[in-house]
């Protein structure tokens, strides 16, 4: 099975558990002036229909077919128009240029991540802000993962082109899973990888 066919198998089968509850955007574009966004693994669309709703302008784009159409279904219903697209993010083109982009809980293992978060920062407008959020490394132990298909934050500042690095920490969530999620089975209590940068003007 490849990586992509195991995200559409997934979605299928409980996309409630797949997507990611978001802790962290708001305050994010809280200070931001609206524009363009560009939503990297968007899944579902939450993300994506969150900042449509304030305004932004987004493109999601993921590479399941089902998580798409999942998406799509629910801007119709929620009345936003973010645009969807299927595609490769590690290979994806396009002309168009973002404000903001967001890599949230998208980033495939090890140095894999450094094609998708290459190809997609070429897209950020000069000024612009590019925010990664994924498990920090130290989350392998407790979930059983192999360390290496985990990332830190200095991994991700390391894969990052040449942009001005903000912000590059583990932030601790507590609660990050409602009650009724496998994920939360060791504990709600998350630790993330967040890494902020900016596209230098000129
Ligand atoms: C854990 S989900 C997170 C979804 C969403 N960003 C969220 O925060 O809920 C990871 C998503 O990344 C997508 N993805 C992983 N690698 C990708 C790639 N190379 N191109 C496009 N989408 C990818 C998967 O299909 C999946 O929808």
């Amino acid at each position: 099975m490849t990586e992509r066919e195991f995200w559409n198998d997934a979605y299928r089968q409980n996309a409630g558990h797949v997507v990611v509850p978001d802790r962290l955007i708001a305050s994010l574009v809280a200070h931001l002036p609206t524009g363009s966004a560009l939503d990297v693994g968007c899944g579902t669309g939450t993300n994506a229909l969150y900042l449509s709703g304030y305004g932004w302008r987004v493109t999601g784009v993921d590479w399941s077919e089902h998580a798409v159409f999942l998406a799509e279904r629910a801007a119709f219903v929620a009345g936003v128009q973010p645009r969807f697209e299927v595609a490769d993010a590690a290979t994806w083109n396009t002309r168009r240029r973002f404000d903001l982009i967001l890599i949230l809980y998208a980033l495939p293992a090890g140095g894999q991540a450094a094609p998708m978060i290459r190809n997609t920062a070429r897209t950020l407008k000069p000024g612009g802000t590019i925010f990664i959020a994924d498990w920090d490394r130290s989350m392998a132990d407790p979930w059983g993962f192999d360390p290496c298909e985990l990332h830190d934050p200095a991994a991700i500042v390391e894969m990052l082109p040449d942009l001005a690095v903000k912000e590059a920490r583990v932030r601790v969530v507590d609660d990050m899973f409602p009650s009724d999620d496998p994920r939360g089975v060791n504990g709600s209590r998350a630790r993330i990888a967040v890494v902020r940068a900016q596209r230098p003007v000129g």
